[in-house]
């Protein structure tokens, strides 16, 4: 890329052409960074936080434990919400569905009142990240120094257990966690218990899941993907890597959706199975100049539709393929027919191919979380995250899958 400044410390990708000013701050972004032992401090996602509607996290917990590997773990309350814990591996990131206690407006509230549909669901919204950390007394206080915010001061004394938050960015709407690294627990006021019949629920949810057969090949989440308005992209991803140790993998435009894909990955890990990559989509061009140049605006639509927010998580699908080879019958193309035979619904037929690279779909939004569930299965080691194909694809369903909402 020609205003790309040398000496770049991660590889780049990609051919969407940024700003100067993105150029020259994501350097110094890195510098500014690793001078304050950010870099350093900061590690991998260790969980994931998706809250719910009061009351639906059970149907939720059941969709996940269907859609994914996840295994339902304990329940607990704290004064303000009351969390389930979902895993897989210790290795792997948590999923922690939460709901409040009560209907009281707080920020989460205020957020999705400013949308039409965010309006219909005011308490469902995926919250952010937890992020490891080595010494939560060191990172707070020099993203404090550098003007970052969190929604509380952090207390003079407190459990290795604790979770800081940053205030929702501007940007995407979601928040960082922070929490010292490698801990399991949470802090917690009471335990929760589900009745019996939900847990014998669950457990037949897994059985389900193990009768059909599939999910051996399933692997963890592999990467996050928010929806931000076009003027937002860079400031987005320049915050993100100001407040996380990730880094500026590529962005590719995609020209048929007026839409670029922005990934960021962690410095850390370079496995996604670990700490899934984060990404970016937003259109080329704002919203209201499409109808001048007779452009399509699927993601700036969904923004303004649905608010900035995650869009979709996605989930790994084992590289392989079921029946002689030439039939093309793969892994992902598995998944999805067993999962239609649960009565799960995806937006359009699987993706791409392998001699593309890689086969890809979303799932129709949960009417729980509003989060899509993407299946992604890379062929032959693959390392990208998508081809411009098949992101035109998926980004028209998702689109189309939009005005139905
Ligand atoms: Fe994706």
């Amino acid at each position: 890329m020609s205003n790309q400044h040398p000496n770049q410390p991660f590889t780049r990708y990609g051919d969407k052409i940024n700003s100067d000013y993105f150029e020259e701050y994501l350097i110094k972004t890195y510098e500014s960074r690793d001078k304050a032992g950010l870099t350093e401090n900061i590690e991998g996602i260790e969980a994931l936080v998706v809250q719910v509607e009061p009351g639906v996290a059970k149907a939720y917990i059941a969709e996940l434990l269907l859609m994914t590997l996840y295994q339902y773990v304990r329940s607990f309350e704290d004064d303000t919400y009351r969390y389930h814990i979902l895993r897989i591996k210790p290795e792997n990131p948590t999923m922690l569905v939460r709901e409040p206690l009560t209907e009281a407006h707080n920020g989460i509230w205020t957020l999705n009142n400013m949308s039409v549909n965010g309006q219909k669901r005011p308490f469902t919204r995926y919250i952010g990240e937890i992020y490891g950390v080595n010494d939560m007394k060191e990172a707070v206080s020099k993203q404090e120094a550098r003007h970052f915010r969190f929604l509380n001061e952090l207390p003079e004394s407190h459990s290795e257990n604790y979770v800081h938050w940053t205030q929702p960015s501007i940007y995407t709407w979601n928040h960082i966690g922070y929490k010292k690294t490698k801990t399991e627990e949470y802090d917690q006021v009471k335990d929760y218990e589900f009745d019996q019949e939900t847990l014998d629920m669950f457990l037949e949810i897994k059985k389900l899941q193990s009768d059909l057969d599939f999910a051996q090949y399933l692997e963890p989440y592999d990467h996050l993907a928010t929806r931000v308005y076009m003027h937002d992209r860079e400031h987005a991803i320049l915050e993100f890597l100001s407040l996380t140790s990730y880094h500026f993998w590529g962005a590719f435009n995609i020209g048929d959706q007026n839409s670029s894909t922005n990934v960021t990955r962690s410095a850390k890990y370079v496995d996604e199975r670990l700490s899934p990559a984060k990404v970016f989509t937003a259109n080329n061009t704002p919203y209201y100049t499409c109808h001048i140049d007779d452009l399509p605006s699927p993601t700036e639509n969904f923004v303004l539709d649905f608010g900035r927010r995650m869009h979709h998580l996605a989930v790994g699908v084992k590289d392989g393929y079921i029946g002689p080879e030439e039939n093309d019958y793969r892994n992902v193309d598995f998944v999805v027919e067993k999962l239609q035979e649960a009565e799960k619904q995806f937006l359009a037929n699987v993706i791409g191919s392998c001699d593309e690279g890689l086969k890809q779909i979303f799932s129709k939004k949960s009417e729980f979380s509003w989060l899509i569930t993407e299946y992604i299965q890379r062929c032959y080691g693959y390392e990208g995250f998508f081809t411009k194909e098949n992101v035109a694809a998926l980004t028209q369903a998702a689109g189309e899958d939009d005005l139905v909402t």
